[in-house]
């Protein structure tokens, strides 16, 4: 486990409990005469809100001097996790950074962006491949129902080893082969098994995060740029990252500018990405 830097311990100290709590337990309901969870779809939501809060969000390079209430940033910050996330392992992390002289270094870092020097908040978004093993034996002892049937159990022993590259992908190599002779015979998992594949496994549920985070600022009245463009190795060593722990993005936040989107949005016929098959 890398130890923590000072950033994710200061971030820890200064974040409030969660107001967008995950649904709790809702109940039971009897499906084929055995008791099942029940979690009633909740109705009444308002779709116009939902899609004003879709389509209003831009990317905002130039932000006022406004700044963002904390219990604001920290309930956006718990709409992001609750995204989706692969095997409900939650693969990510966020380092808002406050420190005056790592804001400065993160915005070099960002190569100067517009976005970055004007933003009020800063936020880090990081994938952890290093969290799998622990957050297994997490999900077991945390499981939020009073017995975790055996099917769950059995899984998440299981996901660690499917998980794991080993030294120089060896595991992943042996695994490939297994998998693609087994694959003649019928539908197999076809990953994630290398470093790279793990990294893109935790990259994908993180990116789902950031989505959740940029559109609860938006819903907050406030706007955000996701950025890609900085430099990992600087931005790594900034928050004292060891291996394992990867910034995929960092989203710059504040109030939009009056010019602070650079150009009307641009989507291609629709008719070039949606298929009917
Ligand atoms: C993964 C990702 C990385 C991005 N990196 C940058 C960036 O480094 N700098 C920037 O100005 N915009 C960046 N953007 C914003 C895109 O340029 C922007 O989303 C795209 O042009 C569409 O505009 P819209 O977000 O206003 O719809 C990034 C967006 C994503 C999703």
């Amino acid at each position: 486990m890398p130890a923590k830097s000072a950033t994710a311990r200061t971030v820890a100290k200064t974040i409030t409990p969660r107001k967008s709590k995950p649904p709790a337990s809702k109940g039971s309901v009897m499906v084929g005469g055995k008791a099942r969870y029940h979690e009633p779809a909740p109705t009444g939501i308002d779709l116009e809100s939902f899609r004003k809060v879709v389509i209003s969000r831009r990317s905002v390079r130039k932000f006022t001097n406004k700044p963002i209430p904390k219990a604001v940033l920290d309930d956006c910050l718990d709409m992001a996790m609750l995204a989706p996330c692969s095997s409900g392992l939650q693969p990510w992390e966020f380092y808002v950074v406050k420190s005056a002289d790592k804001k400065a270094r993160l915005v070099k870092a960002c190569m100067s962006q517009i976005a970055a020097k004007t933003a009020q908040e800063l936020i880090v978004c990081v994938a952890r491949t290093d969290r799998i093993d622990d957050f297994s034996k997490k999900m077991l002892r945390e499981w939020p129902m009073p017995d975790v049937p055996m099917v769950v159990r059995r899984y998440y022993q299981l996901i660690p080893y499917a998980y794991k590259p080993g030294p120089l992908n060896s595991f992943a190599l042996m695994k490939k082969a297994a998998f693609t002779v087994g694959g003649l015979l019928g539908p197999v998992p076809r990953g994630p098994y290398t470093a790279s594949e793990v990294k893109l496994w935790a990259a994908k549920s993180t990116a789902l995060a950031c989505e959740n985070l940029v559109l609860a600022l938006r819903a907050n009245g406030f706007d955000s740029c996701m950025m890609e463009g900085f430099d990992e190795l600087r931005v790594s060593k900034l928050l004292g990252l060891e291996s394992g722990a990867f910034p995929i993005m960092v989203v710059a936040a504040g109030e939009r500018a009056d010019d602070g989107v650079f150009w009307p949005q641009l989507r291609f016929d629709r008719k070039l990405f949606l298929h009917e098959v």
